[in-house]
């Protein structure tokens, strides 16, 4: 894998080898991810890459290519390599401190939406915990033209790529980024408090695909000894922050919903839930949790 080496020639003669290299190292999507390096080391969009097959590749080109495909066949995906990702049809920056946006996440995008309906064009205040490259607080102000939003994640390199996500998305005055350990340096009332934090629990991390486990950082995912620390702290607390009618919006993970119903009924929210509903991701597994609140 070391010694993988292309040498300069046309496209067309390079992508069968990569492919067949892909497709050796066990990787599902090798001619999707042989097409995307190469576009990306010469320059092409998908169309231009169709009409440009003969194109021959430069030897610095090649030598680029050559670097990033060791780095596929060790198994960085290949966002992590071209260094960005999309997520709800927006482009996002990711870093070694931010997780890979997951199209699961999208369902609480719509969740929300749903949930928030009617008052989509009010001035609504949203919360955004554990929030990565902010893809929840950033896409949800991309569709509620009036809102304006915190998101708060406890890692710092984080929160630079956040940031550099709003300004590219035009979404810097409607959207603030700060350190914080889940709530401990918020303050104000939110109409609408979201996350998608940690949830797998610590002894099933080492059983994650290679992509996820070598490549998404740990503060992402290790949702300590039962999975479910981070949504105790997140019930105890979240009353404090709460506006009189308000939303609570979770993602969790695999067969956690049951678990984490009974950890709301059991909570001090407990005597405000007005409502609460779940809903699946296109998988049909049990995704996301909303609760409606009333204070
Ligand atoms: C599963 S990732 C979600 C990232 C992003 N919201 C998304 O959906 O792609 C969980 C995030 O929680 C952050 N996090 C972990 N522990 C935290 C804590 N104690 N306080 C705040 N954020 C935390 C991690 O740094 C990570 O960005």
């Amino acid at each position: 894998m070391e010694n993988f080496l292309i040498k300069a020639a046309p496209i067309s003669d390079i992508l069968p080898g990569l492919i067949h290299a892909f497709n050796t190292a066990g990787i599902e999507t090798a001619s999707l991810d042989a097409r995307l390096l190469v576009q990306h080391v010469a320059k092409l969009t998908h169309s231009e890459f169709i009409q440009h097959k003969a194109l021959v590749l430069s030897d610095t080109q090649s030598e680029t290519l050559s670097d990033l495909v060791r780095r596929r066949l060790k198994r960085e995906p290949i966002s992590r390599i071209l260094g960005h990702s999309e997520f709800w049809s927006l482009p996002f920056l990711i870093s070694k401190d931010t997780l890979d946006p997951r199209p699961d996440t999208e369902t609480l995008i719509e969740h929300a939406l749903e949930k928030i309906g009617p008052r989509k064009n009010e001035p609504l205040r949203l919360l955004d915990l554990g929030t990565g490259s902010g893809c929840i607080l950033l896409s949800l102000l991309h569709e509620l033209p009036f809102a304006t939003g915190v998101g708060a994640d406890i890692n710092p390199g984080a929160l630079e790529i956040a940031q550099k996500n709003a300004s590219q998305l035009g979404l810097n005055e409607r959207a603030k980024f700060q350190k914080s350990d889940w709530f401990s340096t918020i303050e104000g009332k939110f109409d609408c408090v979201l996350s998608n934090p940690p949830y797998i629990p610590e002894s099933e991390l080492d059983e994650l695909m290679p992509e996820v486990r070598h490549f998404d950082p740990a503060l992402a995912l290790n949702g300590g000894e039962t999975g479910l620390e981070s949504y105790e702290i997140i019930f105890d607390r979240a009353k404090e922050f709460l506006a009189p009618s308000s939303l609570l919006l979770l993602e969790f993970g695999q067969k956690q919903d049951t678990q984490l119903v009974e950890m709301l009924n059991k909570s001090n929210l407990k005597p405000y839930i007005l409502n609460h509903d779940l809903e699946s991701d296109l998988a049909g597994i049990t995704r996301t949790l909303a609760v409606n609140l009333s204070f």
